[in-house]
């Protein structure tokens, strides 16, 4: 064999090693493990098992918080924290020290997650029958950044509430940063109605016109190489990873790479975290080859903008977002978000122009979430730490 055909075929072979994620990092592959089962991190994902065995009669807020913590939220990183100090109330609060000051320097996306967390929170009251009465930041709102004032008041109350049909998909829910089929788009119909879940004084809008999709692919992928080659910005994802089931139950949260494939992996030196901030390395090629991967794979998104930047627009964005991932859900569509060209930080600043012209977001709106939908099969459930370790005062 010449060196040419030797070098193809270990290149061919990194390839199938290294593959997919989304949201900032690395890598998967076939892992196909004999003891890959044994390796699922059981305990970090039983948070789901719970909620869908979860009884109202004890504590209603019990019930209704071990259904928000579900939500999805930028890296995972679970910023709830809920004070039930209050009879029949949940005070909720931002972790501050779960945020991500280089890519959300403004907090906008920890405060979407923290949207997401109450829409599901309102979807599970409704259940057994009790109104959420929501106060937003009853203390006023952290700006330019979030501090240590509440985010929102809750008091369940009991009312005559309809339940919402999107409740049932709460536990089947998932960010799907899979690679999706090819070939197969979603109807321009199907996208309408999920953004006909859009609530609260959003804005939603769907893009199913190939060659619109083709323009932001490209955007998204700019942006996302952006986020990669900026130290800090790479850096914070990287910070974040859990490999293997050890590192994912000790912190069920950040970026999860688990499976008997990534511990030996890991073992093996491939998942070295300097290696995959040096621009200079092999692993860094592989990590952006992997990582490119479901970017050919996107054909069509939807968005949701808001006209103001307050904090109770990033609220609205967030939970018109979780509703249209649960709608997508029940309609057997994946979606997964794309917020790198989104982001506010300096070297991302030309992407953030062009996403808004081709998405026509006008001068003074903002571009809070965009994703892409897509047919692929279903993740398994991501992480979490139980509702319990994230009470104060209860
Ligand atoms: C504001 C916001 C921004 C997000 N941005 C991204 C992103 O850029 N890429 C990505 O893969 N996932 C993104 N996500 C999805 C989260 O990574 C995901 O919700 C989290 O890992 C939990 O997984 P789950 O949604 O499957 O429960 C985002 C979620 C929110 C709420």
């Amino acid at each position: 064999m010449s060196a040419d055909v030797n070098e193809a075929k270990a290149s061919q072979g990194r390839r199938n090693f290294l593959k997919i994620i989304g949201g900032g990092v690395i890598v998967a592959a076939s892992a196909g493990g004999l003891f890959a089962a044994s390796r699922t991190p059981t305990k970090a994902i039983e948070p789901w098992k719970l909620a869908l065995g979860a009884k109202p009669d004890f504590d209603p807020r019990r019930y209704v918080l071990s259904h928000a913590i579900l939500a999805p939220n930028p890296h995972n990183r679970q910023p709830w924290q809920v004070d039930l100090e209050e009879e029949n109330v949940m005070t909720l609060y931002c972790d501050l020290d779960r945020r991500l000051p280089y890519t959300d320097p403004f907090d906008r996306q920890i405060t979407i997650g923290l949207g997401c967390f109450l829409e599901l929170a309102d979807i599970a009251a409704k259940e057994i029958g009790l109104k959420a009465e929501i106060e937003m930041f009853p203390a006023g709102e952290g700006v330019p950044r979030l501090d240590d004032r509440p985010v929102a008041r809750i008091e369940l109350k009991k009312d005559d509430v309809e339940p919402d049909p999107l409740f049932a998909h709460i536990y089947d829910r998932r960010s799907n940063k899979d690679p999706y089929e090819l070939g197969k788009s979603v109807s321009a119909e199907n996208a309408s109605l999920i953004v006909a879940e859009v609530v609260g004084g959003a804005i939603g809008g769907d893009i199913t016109d190939e060659n619109v999709a083709a323009e932001l692919r490209k955007i998204a992928w700019n942006a996302m190489e952006t986020e990669l080659r900026t130290y800090r910005t790479a850096k914070e994802s990287i910070d974040l990873l859990r490999i293997g089931k050890a590192e994912i139950e000790e912190n069920p949260d950040g970026i999860d790479l688990g499976g008997a494939f990534f511990e030996v992996a890991d073992a093996l030196g491939f998942m070295n975290r300097d290696e995959f901030l040096d621009t200079s390395t092999t692993a860094f090629q592989q990590q952006m080859a992997a990582v490119k991967e479901p970017f050919g794979t996107a054909n069509g998104f939807v968005f949701v903008k808001t006209e103001g930047n307050f904090r109770r627009d990033q609220i609205a964005a967030g939970r018109s977002y979780v509703r249209m991932n649960l709608k997508a859900t029940e309609l057997g569509i994946a979606m997964q978000p794309w917020s790198q060209a989104l982001q506010e930080f300096e070297e991302v600043a030309p992407q953030y122009k062009q996403i808004r012209k081709v998405l026509q977001v006008e001068e003074g709106e903002t571009l809070q979430m965009f994703a892409r939908i897509g047919y692929g099969k279903k993740p398994e459930p991501s992480p979490r730490w139980a509702y319990e370790t994230r009470l104060v005062n209860s």
